[in-house]
């Protein structure tokens, strides 16, 4: 859209149409709410466990009752979603927990569903919490050092979305980057007759050093190497298209972007190419400098945080996944 210049100054004064609140909120162009909340939640097996993430003041490794407990004062403060990641007992190199019936994930889903039947659950799929090694997908040795096999590892991806979908998750999130994962995972979903099972892709997930406190709080930095064999560069926006339009034509429903504010170029042409339902995740590292320059009384922590989800609103995010979503919705309700 180009912008016609249709007054000069003095005849236009833009400043006139912010004199009031009133004023201001009538030309607002762009609004958030707490329906548009996500909120991530880690969970591990105990009882009235509430593990600090050192990282990430405010996130906690929960265990079952107490996340139960998190996500019920979400819901009641307007948070609709919850984004769960799971923290197995036991690792292997076949990231059998992602997929067992009785994993931490599939076992939470259930517990939620019974005690909170209107939180919208949706489980993130991967591996790397689950894998020995740390890395998304399976490793085979080689004499280059190590290499993360892409096809074999879709039937394990496929594996764990259905595992989550027959636990009860009203929606799953693939965060792993192997190419055809979101085919495979809908054809394994819609054979296993999950067919209204909706999946939210990480489409444009880059390898980003802002996902550090992630790692501390899912126990997933990978053992060796790093992930920039199967994550974007972040130097690559053409590519971010690419790899949303290979998403949507193999079957997502909602398309992410990840990270989010240094990310909103990627958004933005997201949004305007595809018009999909476009979700943007406001990671660890952005939740973590927030809360720690608040912490020194650097920043207004409430006035940064609604900003910048507002901006992320502005590119083009319909959906906004947060660790601060609970704040964030009451602070909206005070407003
Ligand atoms: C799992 C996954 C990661 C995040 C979400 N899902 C970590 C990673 O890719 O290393 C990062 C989330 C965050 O930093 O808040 N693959």
């Amino acid at each position: 859209m180009s912008l016609p210049t249709v007054a000069q100054f003095p005849v236009a004064r833009p400043r006139r149409l912010r004199q009031s609140a009133a004023l201001r909120r009538l030309v607002c162009e762009t609004h958030l709410h707490a329906s548009q909340l996500v909120l991530p939640l880690f969970v591990r097996s105990g009882r009235k466990l509430r593990q600090p993430i050192g990282a990430m003041p405010g996130v906690f490794q929960l265990s079952p009752d107490e996340l139960v407990r998190e996500a019920s004062q979400a819901l009641a403060a307007g948070v609709p979603a919850v984004l769960l990641f799971g923290i197995p007992e036991a690792k292997d190199a076949r990231a059998s927990g992602a997929y067992a019936k009785n994993g931490i994930v599939q076992q939470a889903v259930r517990l939620l569903k019974k005690e909170l039947p209107n939180l919208l659950i949706v489980t993130d799929v991967c591996l790397c919490e689950y894998m020995a090694h740390g890395h998304c997908g399976i490793v085979h040795p080689d004499q280059l050092g190590a290499k993360i096999l892409n096809d074999p590892t879709l039937k394990l991806l496929a594996r764990a979305a259905v595992s989550h979908a027959e636990a009860g998750a009203d929606m799953v999130a693939p965060s792993d980057m192997m190419d055809g994962r979101v085919r495979a995972i809908r054809a394994a979903l819609d054979r296993s007759g999950f067919t209204e099972t909706p999946i939210m892709s990480y489409a444009a997930k880059f390898a980003s050093a802002f996902y550090g406190p992630f790692r501390e709080a899912a126990e997933s930095t990978p053992k060796f190497g790093d992930r920039r064999s199967y994550q974007m560069d972040a130097a690559n926006a053409n590519e971010a298209l690419r790899e949303v339009a290979l998403d949507i034509a193999e079957g997502a429903d909602i398309v992410m972007v990840k990270p989010a504010l240094a990310y909103l170029d990627i958004l933005q042409r997201v949004k305007a190419e595809f018009g999909y339902p476009t979700a943007a995740y406001a990671v660890s590292g952005e939740y973590s400098m927030v809360k720690a320059a608040a912490a020194n009384g650097w920043i207004d922590e409430r006035a940064v945080t609604l900003e910048s989800l507002l901006a992320m609103r502005r590119a083009g995010a319909d959906i906004l996944i947060t660790y601060a979503a609970t704040s964030v919705a009451k602070w909206l309700a005070e407003k």
